[in-house]
Formats: C-alpha cells, structure tokens, sequence
C-alpha cells in the first residue's frame, strides 16, 4: 500500500537504526512467515516490532479474529497506526526487552510463537541480547520463534553474532529462502523449542 510505504520511509528517516528498512515487507514475505503457524486454544502469539502491520495481517488471516496475540512496537507513530488498523489486536508501545512483563500485564496465556520483524542487524548488542533472553524466557516448550534477515546483511558480523546467539540457546534455525519478492528478498529463520507441545503444527520444518 502506498501510504504504508511513504510512512515507513518517514519513520526510517527519523530512526533509521531502529527502523533498519525502507519499506514494509512484502506480502510473500509476510505469508512465509506464518505458514504452517497454528496456536492452541488459549495459546498466544506474540509479535515484536509489527511497523505499519504487514505480518500483523497475514497473523490474523491465518490464525482468525479470535487469535490471542499482543503486538510490541517501539515507535509511538507506528503503534498507534496499528491500533487503528486492527481494532481488536491488542498493541504496546515499549521495546521487545520487556515482552515478558508485557505478556503477563496484558493476562495472556503460554505463548506459542513469537513472529519477529526486528532488525536484528542494526540493533545494538544490548538489545539484541536482552531480545533473545526475552524470547528464551517466553517460549514453553514446543514453542516457536520466527523472525527474518535480509541476503545482502546475512554476513554482517552483527546478524552473525545474533544468529549465533540463538543457537546458543535454540541451536540451528530452519531457513527458508531466499523470498525473492520482498525489498530486499530475505531469509525466514525458525526455532524451535524443544520438548512437547500442541501449539505448533507438526509439518515439515522449512526448506533449510
Ligand atoms: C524492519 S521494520 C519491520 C516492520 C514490519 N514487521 C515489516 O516487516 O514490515 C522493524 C520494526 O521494528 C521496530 N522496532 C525496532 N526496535 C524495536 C524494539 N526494541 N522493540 C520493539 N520494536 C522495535 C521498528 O520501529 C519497526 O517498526
């Protein structure tokens, strides 16, 4: 959507690091993101850094109106957006550090799955640790994160770094990608708890 656009690029301009990409993801992005996602009854996702909401919608499309689910964005301009556009998602503007806290506040139940659209490579090493202990501390077992690097950042020492920060807890991430038709065409990264869960469905991992 145009709009979507010309206001993600006004944000990038003003926080260009926190924002860390021009445009929202594409649509086929957004699909590949939640393909195969399914939540329990009473489960909940979570989603960090939703921007104007391209992942927000394919969440709701796939997981339906009824779906449990807490949005954590960072950028006052882009929450409040979200709060008109999905009437009925429940949104916070804080930073995804204090999800934990944030999920107990808004009473939701174990979470699922976390889909992320942080960018990860351009945010400082504090944050993106105090991300990934916030992620190890909200997922049950079975439960899933899913988040995304664009091709041309894989090998930047700060999405290295972050990549092997989570396997350090979640071990190797299922890759599928690249998704060409996004701008930059990026990779989905998954990881998986371990242990036992109804939340999660059990087809096979993405492509590696
Ligand atoms: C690359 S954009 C992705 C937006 C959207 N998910 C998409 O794919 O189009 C990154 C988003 O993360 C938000 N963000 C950055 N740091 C954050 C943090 N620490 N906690 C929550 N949101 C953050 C930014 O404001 C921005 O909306």
């Amino acid at each position: 959507m145009a709009a979507d656009l010309l206001r993600f690029a006004g944000r990038f301009l003003r926080h260009p690091m926190q924002v860390g990409a021009v445009a929202p993801s594409s649509r086929y992005l957004a699909r590949a993101m939640v393909e195969g996602l399914e939540v329990g009854p009473g489960q909940a996702v979570v989603e960090f850094g939703p921007g104007t909401g391209a992942f927000t919608e394919a969440i709701r499309t796939r997981l339906g109106q009824s779906a449990r689910y807490l949005g954590v964005e960072r950028d006052g301009a882009f929450a409040a957006m979200l709060r008109r556009r999905f009437a009925g998602l429940q949104f916070v503007e804080d930073s995804a550090e204090q999800a934990p806290r944030l999920v107990r506040e808004a009473g939701l139940g174990p979470v699922a799955a976390i889909i992320c659209g942080l960018p990860f490579a351009s945010l400082p090493p504090r944050v993106q640790d105090g991300v990934i202990a916030a992620v190890d501390a909200l997922l049950g077992p079975g439960g899933e994160f899913r988040t995304f690097q664009y091709a041309h950042a894989w090998p930047l020492p700060t999405a290295v770094r972050y990549r092997r920060r989570m396997a350090a807890i979640l071990g190797p991430p299922h890759r599928r990608g690249p998704i060409w038709r996004n701008l930059p065409p990026a990779f989905v990264l998954a990881w998986r708890k371990p242990g036992r869960s109804s939340a999660v469905d059990r087809s096979p991992p993405p492509v590696a």
